[in-house]
């Protein structure tokens, strides 16, 4: 029998890779609708993974999955890290932080816009224990954007192993080599071994 996760994530783009990733090996439960919002206030992307899973499995009272991504890029010192999601401002979308890291990049040539993203994926339990697995991969921040497909740095991201693509440009085949996709199939490895 396939082990039964209730989904933290309230972030659709996610919960679609997630879904994606993860089909056939676990039995994905929807986050309850009526949830808050988890303020993600942590200062590791582990500790927000732990704040997501932790809030979901004391609602539900089921195993919690949670995943947490920060885009690291070594010309900006690490930023914008594990304030990713707010890199812009409070409130800034997908296009608003975009913007502001091709900005913060302008004038450096493509040899020094290296930079990876890095997934923490995380199941809680109920009697307390937790399983951890970490995913990366490496690449380079473009200097446009290109391509429609995937969600909030997709158009920038062009990955070592992906043949000058941008993820925006790969649909499913990005979940071969992203973070998300390397994060979650070593958790499903923790879980069965
Ligand atoms: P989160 O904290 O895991 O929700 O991710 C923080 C932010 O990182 C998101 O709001 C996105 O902007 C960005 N992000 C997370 N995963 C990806 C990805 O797979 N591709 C591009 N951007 C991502």
């Amino acid at each position: 029998m396939l082990p039964e996760l209730v989904v933290a994530s309230a972030n659709p783009d996610k919960v679609k890779e997630i879904s994606e990733v993860l089909d056939g090996l676990v039995t994905l439960i929807p986050r309850p609708e009526e949830l808050p919002e988890v303020v993600e206030d942590g200062d590791t992307l582990e500790d927000n993974a732990r704040l997501k899973a932790k809030a979901i499995l004391e609602a539900t009272g089921i195993a919690a999955l949670s995943d947490d991504t920060g885009l690291s890029v070594d010309a900006l010192g690490g930023d914008p890290g594990v304030h990713s999601a707010r890199y812009s401002s409070e409130s800034a979308s997908y296009y608003d932080n975009v913007e502001k890291l091709l900005k913060n990049l302008e004038g450096i040539p493509p040899r020094l816009r290296t930079a990876r993203f890095q997934t923490v994926a995380m199941v809680c339990y109920p009697d307390g224990t937790e399983v951890i697995a970490t995913g990366v991969v490496e690449g380079t921040i473009a200097e446009s954007r290109k391509g429609s497909e995937g969600f909030g740095y997709d158009p920038v991201f062009i990955p070592y192993e992906g043949r000058g693509l941008s993820f925006a440009e790969m649909g499913e085949e990005k979940h071969r080599i992203s973070h998300r996709g390397r994060a979650l199939r070593n958790l499903v490895e923790m879980l069965s071994s």
